[in-house]
């Protein structure tokens, strides 16, 4: 079978679990190498990397923050020196399991929020990008959410950080769509993942509001879903889309 990624190399932050294994897994099937990053979840990262390797693909894991600007720059530099490029580049690594109204998050859960979501991400294209324009090119993805286009009660740090991705990744896109870089964002509503068990587990009436109210499919999304997108995005059959915030959602933005 054509694999459509044979010889290109993907980078999933926030790879260990979730909807960033997926997409490590989904980049893995369609041929590239995958580096899987994580600042925790170091065994679901190898684990993730097990996968890969016995269902015949190659990766490796790379232990970064992505708030930290030294070791973004080294999980490029490391990414360089093991596979000799940088394709394309799955910015997903985030937190948004703490709510609270406005007038109650403290600072240090704003701090928090907005260093590793959107500060993360900027750190994180910041080096991809100077990367890419070496090689002549590659295919960035930024993490949003529908909480990125509209409000949700008790997420004002989530929703200002992944509001904030969706005009880091417009800004991107423009600036370099002439120089072989697109940048595109995804939006998903509530999908499967460890992060939504926490955020179900500490508000139980959240589930069945998401199936009856939120999602008109009555389910959450699963992380395959997302990752079929975000591979699609960074394909050659997505080539005209840039800048663009891409909500696969079940039908919550419909209503
Ligand atoms: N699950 C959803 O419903 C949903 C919806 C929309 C957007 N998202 C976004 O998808 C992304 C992935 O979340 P998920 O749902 O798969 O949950 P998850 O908790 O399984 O995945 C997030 C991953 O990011 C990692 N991470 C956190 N801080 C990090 C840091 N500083 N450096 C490196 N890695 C770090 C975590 O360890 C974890 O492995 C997040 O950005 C989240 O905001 C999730």
């Amino acid at each position: 079978m054509l694999k459509i990624f044979k010889d290109k190399v993907a980078l999933v932050t926030g790879g260990s679990t979730g909807i960033g294994r997926a997409a490590a897994v989904a980049f893995a099937r369609e041929g590239a190498k995958v580096v899987i990053v994580n600042n925790s979840n170091i065994d679901a990262g190898r684990e993730t990397v097990s996968k890969i390797k016995s269902a015949g693909g190659e990766a490796m894991f790379i232990k970064t923050d992505v708030s930290n600007a030294n070791e973004v720059k080294e999980m490029v530099n490391k990414t360089i020196k093991a596979y000799k490029r940088l394709d394309f580049a799955f910015n997903n690594a985030g937190v948004g399991d703490t709510m609270a109204f406005t007038a109650d998050l403290t600072e240090e859960e704003w701090d928090r929020t907005i260093k590793i979501n959107l500060k993360g991400v900027w750190l994180c294209m910041k080096y991809e990008i100077k990367y890419m324009l070496k090689q002549g090119g590659g295919t960035i993805v930024n993490m949003s959410s529908v909480i990125g286009l509209v409000g949700l009660k008790g997420s004002v740090a989530y929703a200002a950080s992944k509001g904030g991705i969706i005009q880091l990744t417009r800004t991107a896109a423009l600036e370099y769509a002439r120089m072989g870089i697109r940048v595109n964002a995804v939006c998903p509503s509530f999908i499967a993942t460890p992060m939504n068990k926490r955020l179900i587990a500490n508000n139980p009436k959240l589930e069945k509001t998401i199936k009856t109210v939120l999602h008109p499919m009555g389910r959450l999304g699963e992380p395959e879903e997302i990752a079929e997108v975000v591979t699609w995005l960074c394909s050659d059959r997505a080539m005209f889309v840039i800048g663009h915030p891409m909500v696969v959602d079940g039908g919550y933005l419909a209503q």
